[in-house]
């Protein structure tokens, strides 16, 4: 088996969307998910479906704390979705690409430093773009800038909210995400 790992802070809705995509899956699967955020709705999602979950903070972070979490439960692939904190530079010399990311817009437009969650969105509509999408990547020490590996693009009309926007990216997310790590697990990319 291919164990993987999936990071997150918030919501878990493409934690969700990769545990149900992963399991019945005869050589891939999800043992645990990690969070920084004791209040994270990834935690219930994961308690739902019997997914074995732990909370590990900013400072036992620095302490090496999701380093051994990730090695005691042997995990292969690390999937961050949703996670907002930096991973350790130990984590990513330990997993050299088998991080993968999910980035709610088309990298490098609308990246980098503060580019995250509803900003994201709220930037693509004040820069009237005609499309947004998702990127997902390999990661790398610097936020958003690992090679990317697949993206997906939707038409936005001029009328669209950024929620609007977000909801959008969102169901191109669910539907890649758990695809793509399939294929990156099998050695397709
Ligand atoms: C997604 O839009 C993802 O691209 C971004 O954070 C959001 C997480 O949503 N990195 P969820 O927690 O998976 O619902």
């Amino acid at each position: 088996m291919i164990n993987l790992a999936i990071l997150a802070s918030g919501s878990g809705s493409n934690a969700e969307a990769i545990i149900r995509y992963f399991k019945d899956h005869e050589t891939i699967k999800v043992v645990l998910i990690l969070s920084n955020n004791s209040n994270a709705g990834v935690l219930n999602r994961a308690k739902e479906h019997n997914v074995k979950s732990i909370v590990v903070n900013s400072e036992q972070t620095k302490q090496g704390v999701l380093f051994n979490e990730l090695k005691n439960n042997h995990i292969d692939y690390i999937i961050l979705a949703g996670y907002m904190k930096l991973v350790p530079k130990q984590i990513i010399e330990a997993f050299p690409k088998r991080i993968l990311n999910i980035h709610p817009a088309l990298l490098p437009k609308f990246g980098g430093k503060g580019m995250y969650g509803m900003n994201v969105h709220q930037a693509v509509v004040q820069a009237q773009e005609k499309e947004s999408g998702m990127t997902i990547h390999y990661v790398s020490e610097h936020y958003d800038e690992g090679a990317i590996i697949f993206q997906e693009a939707v038409s936005l009309s001029d009328s669209d909210t950024p929620e609007e926007v977000a909801k959008k990216v969102l169901k191109l997310e669910h539907k890649n995400y758990p695809r793509v790590i399939e294929e990156v697990v099998n050695g397709k990319h």
